[in-house]
């Protein structure tokens, strides 16, 4: 089976997705850590346009498991990153839409995404993945949560290790990403006409795993 998560950033994506995984003995693929990767050696060897997607097209983004964790290892220029912290900085967070925004570069991962989808048994999330990467996925999921909760989410996961970071600047960010994300002209988060819209903002974790394997064993008990 193949499931196509979208929805904006903190709308629990990437948490629903690795518990639905196990469940249902699926690979996960986070495809916004693609993008951050991109971001990532943008800033790191200070490429941008051609350079850039040049080395993006020459490095290889690979998704380890790792017990419960699952890293993020680039291999380019010949060695090996372990970028799976460095992907989630405020810094990457900050340039992330600007390169997901490049055509070049989602035309490279798109073509990486969809051969990683072909191994059928995956659950890939995303902004574009039910409309472009898996456009026939069996199911179709399209997260959404008020901005507010979101915003407290996205809080929560970072305050930890950058404590100095504010409500408002999480907020900001997040809002900020979500208009880049929407009005960009290639691949724009959308949600797919045959997508299902599930709307998190009150319910837990555990209600939200509840509410998407319902649509799973629907689509199962279909055939
Ligand atoms: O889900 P995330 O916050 O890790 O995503 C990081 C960025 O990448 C976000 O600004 C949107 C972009 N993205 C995208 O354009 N297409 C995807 N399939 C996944 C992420």
């Amino acid at each position: 089976m193949r499931i196509a998560i979208d929805g904006p950033g903190g709308s629990g994506k990437s948490t629903i997705s690795k518990i639905l995984a196990k469940k249902l003995g699926l690979i996960y693929i986070d495809t916004g850590a693609m993008y951050r990767a991109c971001a990532y050696i943008s800033l790191k060897f200070h490429v941008h346009g051609d350079a850039l997607e040049e080395l993006v097209r020459n490095t290889e983004i690979d998704f380890l498991q790792n017990d419960d964790t699952q890293r993020v290892i680039l291999l380019l220029k010949k060695s090996e990153y372990d970028v799976t912290e460095a992907v989630r900085t405020p810094e990457v967070s900050a340039k992330v839409s600007e390169v997901a925004a490049d055509k070049k570069i989602r035309e490279i991962l798109t073509k990486k995404q969809k051969k990683l989808a072909s191994r059928k048994n995956v659950i890939m999330d995303g902004r574009d993945i039910g409309t472009e990467v898996i456009p026939d996925a069996e199911v179709k999921i399209f997260l959404n949560a008020s901005v507010d909760e979101r915003s407290r989410r996205r809080y929560a996961e970072l305050k930890e290790k950058y404590p100095e970071i504010s409500f408002d600047e999480v907020k900001d960010d997040l809002v900020k990403r979500d208009e880049t994300d929407t009005k960009r002209q290639t691949a724009p988060l959308l949600k797919a006409e045959d997508a299902v819209e599930v709307d998190t903002t009150g319910l837990t974790v555990d209600e939200v795993v509840q509410e998407i394997m319902k649509i799973v064993n629907k689509k199962r008990e279909a055939g």
